[in-house]
């Protein structure tokens, strides 16, 4: 069976941090954060919206650009770091709101690349025949989680969700080969410490990262027997723009082939590559038949690469 992604769906929240605002709380500045990150601005999502009002959004804008309706859905799986609380699981809330009554739901953890291990899973569920369409979502509110005296890592993170329905699709389309990975030595790199702030050794995951996100870019390309230059289209986990280049160099395409979100919503862990996602499909620079490599890391530590033929 040709396992694929029928719709993709984002939500952004409307508060817009700049650089320059964050000169005012921390000892920072435009050109700094510019030139290691990428970033210049991030959304935050204000008191009253939660991690499943975000979830929610994005889902119901997958669901339409699938043209299914929430009853279709059989199991919903979110991808988050920052659940509105340890459980219900944001999964179960949305599961609720959207009326998807004859969903299976639960949450995954496996931090940024979240949204690959849910993506992955889905497609488990649908070649076993078990089931016929899942929603995965990738849905964070790091701002309730991040440390806003801290430089380090509060300049890095934004607010926001995404979603896929995944499904059946045409003959040679769909997921074509893939790449989960984790390394536990690692957890120490990059943490929630028990006033729950993000901990995180930036040296040390830049140096995993460079080299994860090139080498698992590669190897879902590799296991296809095709060459680097079929890619169309990397959508990478947006955490930093240097490792994001490091992962598009190794594979030799041009800029105009990689999305670039961060600039405008920096890293938003697991919802960066739905976002990323859904935005180019929306942009009109993902078309069918392109041969796409989605490709994240985080905490974990943790990785997942996937190469998808695009369409239905
Ligand atoms: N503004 C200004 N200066 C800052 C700063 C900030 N926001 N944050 C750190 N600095 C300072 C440091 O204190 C250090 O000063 P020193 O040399 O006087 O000690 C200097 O800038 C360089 O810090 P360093 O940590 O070496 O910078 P870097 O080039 O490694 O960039 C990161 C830092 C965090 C941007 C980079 O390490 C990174 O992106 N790591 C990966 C993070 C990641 O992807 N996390 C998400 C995983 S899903």
């Amino acid at each position: 069976m040709n396992i694929g992604i029928l719709g993709t769906g984002h939500y952004l929240p409307t508060n817009v941090v700049t650089n320059n605002d964050l000169e005012k709380i921390v000892d920072t500045n435009d050109e700094w954060i510019r030139t290691r990150t990428g970033i210049k601005e991030r959304r935050l999502a204000t008191e009253e919206v939660d991690t499943s009002d975000m979830a929610f959004h994005a889902a119901l804008g997958a669901l339409e650009e699938a043209n299914l309706a929430a009853e279709d859905i059989d199991l919903i799986l979110v991808a988050t770091v920052t659940p509105n609380t340890s459980f219900p699981s944001v999964a179960c809330i949305i599961q609720d709101q959207l009326g998807a009554k004859n969903a299976a739901a639960m949450d995954v953890s496996a931090a940024c690349a979240g949204f690959m291990y849910g993506l992955i899973t889905a497609k488990q569920f649908i070649d076993t025949g078990a089931y016929k369409h899942v929603l995965v979502v990738g849905a964070e509110k790091l701002s309730k989680i991040t440390d806003w005296s801290d430089r380090t890592t509060c300049v890095l993170f934004g607010d926001g969700a995404g979603a896929a329905v995944v499904g059946e699709v045409g003959e040679g389309k769909g997921i074509l080969s893939f790449e989960l990975g984790a390394n536990g030595a690692g957890a120490k790199e990059l943490y929630l410490n028990h006033d729950d702030h993000i901990i995180m050794n930036g040296r040390e995951v830049y140096k995993f990262a460079v080299r994860q996100m090139p080498d698992s870019t590669v190897n879902v390309i590799e296991q296809l027997g095709l060459s680097r230059d079929d890619v169309d289209y990397l959508v990478p986990h947006q955490a930093n723009i240097r490792i994001m280049e490091a992962a598009r160099e190794r594979l030799g395409i041009s800029e105009d082939k990689m999305a670039k979100s961060i600039e405008k919503f920096g890293n938003n862990s697991s919802a960066s590559i739905p976002m990323a996602l859904s935005e180019a499909v929306k942009e009109g620079k993902i078309k069918d038949n392109d041969l796409i490599v989605l490709v994240g890391f985080g905490g974990g530590l943790t990785w997942g690469a996937v190469a998808l033929r695009w369409g239905k």
